[in-house]
């Protein structure tokens, strides 16, 4: 049974990535279970100064999933870079995939400048799509003409894969993908999450300090489905699709939608053993279905 994938020259023993945000930089569950059989991991969003992230209360429960509002908490690239890779290092020894924030595209630069250097980083995901900081993140990722020309600054710094995770929150998502396509991408990440909001009912006021937060879960699931389906459609390079992703056989449906690869996140708050069990059921999805190769159904619902 095939379970490897390529994205974009990365080779990935098998589709399955925890998304970044939602399994730190890795080795925090290397004490549950042998991280090595995770596909990559992609590590906790990283911008170029540390950052403390919003204040509380930042997650809100919701039915079929919960908000978040973290606000891009890290300690900066130096600090990833000289610190928590290579802790992962001990326990990881699979190229990993740096998620980089900024809030303006000179820190996006130096950051990817950075992490270009570093050899356990196998390419980077651009995160143009955080939805809980202001004047960088998400504000990068709602215009095509701002997605194509950070794509194209970062891309001349450097030599890894680049990837750019986009949005939910636009009209047109797939025209964004387009541009960034254009602007020299090797591929495309989504969805991230989508905004939302909860109103604590006694005392009448949003849960979220920061009123508003990203919605993640199974909830979103069919929404980002859908959305891989038609950035599928609209570009030729990989794509890592991701958003309530719980199953293999979510795996298997958003590699159908387009998916090169698939990106689990949400599910890892609420289970740490959720990848561990996804990779391990694969297999015994993919042969109640028929499936040799996991690389066979890529795309195959168009
Ligand atoms: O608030 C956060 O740190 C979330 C980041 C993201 O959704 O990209």
């Amino acid at each position: 049974m095939g379970l490897n994938v390529n994205l974009a020259g990365l080779e990935l023993s098998n589709p399955v990535i925890p998304a970044s945000g939602t399994f730190g930089f890795g080795y925090e569950f290397a004490e549950l279970y042998d991280i090595n059989i995770l596909g990559s991991i992609a590590l906790k969003g990283t911008t170029l100064a540390p950052r403390f992230g919003n204040p509380t209360p930042r997650i809100a429960e919701c039915t079929s999933g919960m908000i978040n509002s973290v606000g891009l908490q890290n300690p900066g690239i130096d600090a990833v870079i000289s610190e928590e890779i290579p802790k992962l290092a001990r326990f990881y020894t699979k190229p990993v995939i740096a998620n980089i924030s900024g809030f303006s595209q000179d820190e996006y630069v130096t950051c990817c400048q950075k992490a270009n250097a570093v050899k356990e980083i196998g390419a980077v995901e651009l995160n143009i799509s955080c939805p809980n900081v202001h004047n960088g993140g998400m504000s990068f990722g709602t215009s095509a003409d701002c997605a194509f020309e950070l794509t194209k600054a970062v891309k001349k710094v450097l030599s890894k894969p680049l990837f750019v995770k986009l949005s939910p929150n636009v009209t047109d998502i797939a025209s964004i993908a387009k541009a960034c396509e254009e602007a020299g991408a090797d591929g495309i990440s989504l969805i991230n999450t989508l905004l939302g909001m909860r109103i604590d009912l006694k005392t009448r006021k949003p849960v979220i300090a920061n009123k508003k937060g990203g919605f993640s879960g199974p909830a979103i699931f069919p929404v980002a489905l859908r959305m891989v389906y038609e950035v599928y459609e609209a570009v030729k390079i990989p794509i890592i699709g991701m958003g309530g992703v719980t199953s293999a056989r979510d795996v298997i449906e958003m590699m159908l939608a387009g998916a090169n690869a698939v990106q689990v996140g949400a599910a890892n708050l609420i289970d740490p053993y959720a990848c561990r069990d996804i990779i391990y059921s694969l297999p015994e999805e993919m042969e109640k279905l028929g499936i040799k190769n996991i690389t066979d159904i890529i795309g195959g619902a168009h």
